[in-house]
């Protein structure tokens, strides 16, 4: 019984183990485009006004402030550059899917200008 019991645990690591092995393939392959986030684009107020739309619909039940502490971590912009938030949210990372089938190059960095922008709130 307790063998039995061992060897689905095994399995079910395995299974696990295999997922992730599968995941991490996906990842590998999404390729991030060669984008280019110019003073004029980061301060255009419509690709803000967009990227705080995009936000609002999809990244603050994760990392809003009402969502602290647990699911994802609290953003901290200034230590950021633009091109980091641009791969991390078209490629994911760990605990976060990509976004790159979920929305268009232009709404990954337009949401790209409202993080980094002095509107951000989480
Ligand atoms: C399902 C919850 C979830 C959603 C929705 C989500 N994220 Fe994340 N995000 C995470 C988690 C978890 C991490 C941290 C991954 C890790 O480091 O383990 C993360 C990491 C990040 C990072 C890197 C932070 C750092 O300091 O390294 C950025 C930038 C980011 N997310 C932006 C976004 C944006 C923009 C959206 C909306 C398009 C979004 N996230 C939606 C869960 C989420």
């Amino acid at each position: 019984m307790r063998n039995r019991v061992i060897a689905a645990a095994t399995g079910v690591a395995l299974v696990a183990m295999l997922v992730a092995a599968q995941s991490r393939a996906d990842e590998d392959e999404i390729v991030v485009e060669d984008v280019e986030f110019t003073d004029a684009y980061m301060s255009d107020s419509a690709n803000i006004k967009q990227g705080h739309e995009i936000w609002v619909e999809q990244c603050q039940h994760c990392h809003g402030s009402k969502a602290y502490p647990g699911k994802a971590p609290k953003l901290k912009p200034r230590k950021y550059k633009p091109d980091f938030v641009f791969y991390r949210v078209t490629k994911g990372f760990k605990g976060m899917p990509p976004w790159k089938d979920v929305y268009s190059l232009e709404e990954r960095m337009a949401v790209v200008s409202y993080v980094m922008s002095k509107e951000f709130s989480p």
